[in-house]
């Protein structure tokens, strides 16, 4: 049934436009597009038993999120990371999200009593722009991810604090979110340990949990910041499918569930924001002092 659809002229546009996004990751898409696309692909992946997505090969996984940049189709390497290094200064929506998202993150910590020069371990953090505003900001920053592109490019970051002449404490490391305690560490050391916009990309989002929990000093905070909710699956179907990067939503409950199953205390749902169809959610939890 699902592959007869798929198959049918309702859904012919939808793969007309998939082939030709798979030339042009950037490929502008209407709304109304991006659902016929998605739909097409959704129903022909799951006759083939695809769709949901299972991850289970991990150094597959892997590879696939450190080459990300490589993989986008139609875009220069040079073009990726001049878009990456401007982040969050993108004109137009996605740069008052990127802003938005840090005001919160800062109003957050300072609710939680965690203010400079704290220590902050970071994951997943892209080209680092999140870092370096929390480092010039004062905090002790250390910032991680998988891509050995995204810490190259973070250091221009390091390097343009230094040309600014600011004293800030930052240090960027390649490491996968799931096992930062043994490769980054150290055990019971940070004040808070946070991501942004990443850990729907975990290989192994609960053993991230379980990672920050074992970096955290006693009494210290997990802050889990703009993580999509279920739909995402769906929705970020195609772009995920174009590159074969790890996408998931989360569902609140099961969040909630896992940070306290974990050993978190104090756990908090902070709400989520609009965003699009999905709603992203804030979770922060307290590591018992
Ligand atoms: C959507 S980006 C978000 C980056 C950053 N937080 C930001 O706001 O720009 C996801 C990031 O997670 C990284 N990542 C994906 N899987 C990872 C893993 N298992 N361990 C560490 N980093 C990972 C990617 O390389 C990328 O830097």
């Amino acid at each position: 049934m699902a592959k007869a659809l798929a198959a049918s002229p309702f859904f012919r546009k939808g793969r007309k436009l998939f082939e030709e996004n798979r030339r042009a990751w950037d490929l502008p898409l209407s709304k109304l597009e991006k659902l016929q696309v998605g739909a097409y692909l959704i129903l022909e992946d799951y006759s083939k038993s695809l769709f949901p997505p299972r991850f289970e090969d991990q150094a597959k996984a892997y590879a696939m999120e450190i080459n990300y940049r490589t993989q986008l189709a139609g875009i220069s390497l040079e073009t990726t990371r001049q878009t990456e290094l401007r982040k969050p200064f993108w004109f137009g929506r996605g740069g008052v999200e990127f802003l938005t998202g840090y005001s919160r993150l800062v109003t957050v910590l300072e609710q939680l009593k965690v203010s400079p020069p704290s220590r902050l371990l970071e994951l997943g953090c892209g080209t680092g722009w999140m870092a370096e505003f929390l480092a010039i900001t004062g905090f002790d920053v250390v910032a991680t991810s998988i891509a050995l592109t995204d810490i190259a490019d973070a250091q221009r970051r390091q390097q343009s604090i230094v040309a600014k002449g600011l004293e800030a404490k930052l240090r960027f490391e390649i490491a996968a979110m799931e096992s930062v305690v043994e490769t980054v560490g150290p055990r019971n050391h940070y004040d808070a340990v946070l991501v942004f916009e990443a850990l729907h990309h975990a290989f192994d989002w609960r053993k991230t949990v379980q990672s920050a929990f074992d970096c955290l000093r006693p009494g210290g905070w997990i802050l889990i910041c703009n993580e999509p909710n279920v739909l995402h699956t769906f929705i970020s179907y195609r772009a995920a499918k174009l590159v074969n990067t790890h996408e998931i939503g989360f569902s609140r409950g099961e969040l909630r569930r896992h940070l306290s199953v974990t050993g978190f205390t104090e756990v908090k749902y902070l709400g989520s924001s609009l965003h699009l169809w999905t709603k992203k959610h804030w979770f922060v939890a307290q590591k018992p002092a």
